[in-house]
């Protein structure tokens, strides 16, 4: 069995900054206290993207202070609010394809991770997904040479329309190229993304696909077209993801809720 823990839209703002009041860097920092504390056994933390919140060398070296010492290997992605060349400046040990895209596997076993990015540095809105011709060549190459392992995409975009109207303009505009490309294999489990900053379970291709909120700040529960900047400070929370023999469960951990004393009902 492995756990993996995912960790989306952190945010990062430089020292003494705040979102909506909130630090992210100390939002993060105090996330995996409690997720390394609570979950010591975890084969990996994801970082499914919106690693900072301006894309900037000094938020990623920010982040790179706060994850020094993480006892758990850690792995990460782009989002919409990322930007490559400052990330690969600072974290120059990533994995990239030879068209510079952030992306990368991670095997476990029989499992294999898929982490793909869906930034479009180009994108006339600035903020929606792409996975152009060439990130699906190298997703159905991985996905061939895989037969016969369990694998679990990573997308920072979700791979399925939420209801979160504004959110869903500035979503992934590839989901048809990649539902086609789904329908020529058969390994994959489960999809985990980010973006919208909030718990939501969807599917595409008859695949679970799961969406986290971030250890920060929160999309409020605001259906239809709403301006995709609204946030609320709902608690922070991650992802755990159960990879068994039985099947992929995943769950959410509320992590800055005050600790109350489990009760034994009559
Ligand atoms: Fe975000």
């Amino acid at each position: 069995m492995h756990k993996i823990l995912v960790f989306t839209d952190l945010h990062l703002l430089p020292e003494g900054e705040t979102l909506i009041g909130l630090d992210p860097g100390e939002r993060l920092r105090q996330g995996l206290d409690h997720a390394t504390t609570q979950h010591p056994n975890a084969a990996r933390i994801v970082l499914t993207g919106d690693l900072t919140h301006n894309g900037t060398a000094q938020e990623y070296t920010r982040l790179r202070d706060i994850l020094d010492g993480s006892s758990i290997p850690v792995s990460l992605m782009l989002g919409n609010h990322d930007r490559r060349a400052p990330f690969l400046q600072v974290f120059p040990e990533t994995p990239t394809t030879a068209q510079g895209h952030v992306q990368q596997v991670v095997d476990l076993g029989d499992e294999r991770l898929i982490l793909l990015d869906t930034l479009n540095e180009e994108a006339v809105d600035t903020h929606s997904g792409l996975l152009c011709p060439d990130r699906l060549a190298w997703l159905d190459a991985r996905l061939s040479e895989a037969a016969g392992k369990r694998c679990i995409l990573f997308t920072h975009h979700p791979v399925f329309a939420t209801g979160f109207k504004g959110m869903d303009w500035i979503g992934l505009k590839s989901i048809p190229e990649l539902s086609l490309l789904l329908n020529r294999h058969d390994n994959v489990a489960q999809v985990i993304s980010g973006h919208i900053h909030r718990t939501i379970q969807g599917a595409i291709n008859g695949i679970p696909a799961a969406v986290f909120k971030s250890p920060c700040h929160q999309m409020p529960m605001a259906l239809g077209y709403q301006d995709p900047r609204l946030s609320v400070a709902e608690p922070g929370a991650y992802g755990i993801v159960l990879l068994s023999n039985e099947g992929v469960v995943v769950h959410t951990e509320d992590f800055t809720l005050p600790d109350l004393d489990s009760t034994l009902y009559d």
